[in-house]
């Protein structure tokens, strides 16, 4: 359900690190229950972007609103490996944050607890609730990071390439996740580089490199004058029987 009510905007959002802008006059709304990605090539701010709507780095000029909860996953946690943590509680971590409390999972509520097994249940990892956070694989690593941002039900959830290392089913189930969220009425942001899976789930694409190129429906977002502009080369596509596979967009074209 994409409503009318504004839950994220930027205004000429600026950000820097050390007097170095990361990214420029940034200008972005997004809708209750709208599913959008970002994209752009490494180091063209996404990353800056997400923080800053999570509140996490103070804009330098311009300013970013958000009209709700957010939750953030990061794009990659360095867990120390010698904290030995069980994915339980990497989930329950969240609502524990919110909560500003520091015990751990035995301190949350019925409800909260069924909300951390739902949360690791849509990411296919409640089964291995009890294995110590160290002793997954990458890509189980970050299943369980997105069932953090999951277990507090947010009003915007923000998603730093969330598909990274994950395999094909999993990815194909927290899509369309992602997709009944947004129809409930949540906001979901994230990041990707690869946008074949999700082409037909976002509403927009937020297209970045250092200034926002485009922004808009994915069709008029990446055409080769927008993917020259962003990445330096216009993307190429590859033939096949069927016509042309665009590699950003996934689509056939005849
Ligand atoms: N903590 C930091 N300190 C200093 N500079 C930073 C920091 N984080 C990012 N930058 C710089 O800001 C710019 C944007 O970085 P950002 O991480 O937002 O890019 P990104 O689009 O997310 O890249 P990637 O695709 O590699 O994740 C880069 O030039 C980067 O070097
Ligand atoms: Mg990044």
């Amino acid at each position: 359900m994409t409503g009318k009510k504004k839950m994220v905007e930027a205004k000429n959002l600026t950000c820097a690190y050390n007097g170095h802008t990361a990214i420029e006059n940034v200008n972005i709304d997004v809708f209750r229950g709208e599913f959008i990605a970002i994209m752009g090539p490494n180091g063209s701010g996404k990353t800056t972007l997400l923080r800053a709507i999570a509140g996490m780095i103070k804009p330098v000029r311009g300013e970013v609103r958000v009209y709700g909860s957010v939750s953030y996953m990061p794009q990659k946690e360095h867990v120390n490996a010698s904290i030995p943590i069980r994915v339980w509680d990497v989930v329950s971590m969240s609502i524990l944050a919110r909560n500003k409390k520091f015990i751990l999972s035995f301190s949350l509520s019925k409800e909260e607890k069924k909300a951390v097994e739902e949360a690791l249940n849509a990411v296919n990892m409640l089964e291995l609730k009890d294995f110590p956070f160290t002793s997954l694989s990458g890509g189980q690593q970050q299943r369980v990071m997105l069932a953090r941002a999951l277990a507090t039900k947010p009003d915007v959830l923000l998603l730093d390439e969330p598909f990274n290392g994950v395999d094909l089913p999993t990815q194909e189930k927290i899509i369309s996740l992602l997709s009944k969220l947004s129809e409930k009425g949540i906001t979901v942001i994230t990041v990707v580089h690869n946008v074949s899976p999700l082409i037909h789930s976002i509403s927009r694409i937020a297209l970045l490199n250092k200034n926002l190129i485009a922004y808009g429906k994915p069709e008029d977002v990446l055409t080769p004058e927008n993917t020259l502009k962003a990445y330096g080369v216009s993307i190429p596509v590859s033939v096949c029987e069927e016509g042309y596979l665009h590699p950003l967009f996934g689509d056939i074209h005849g």
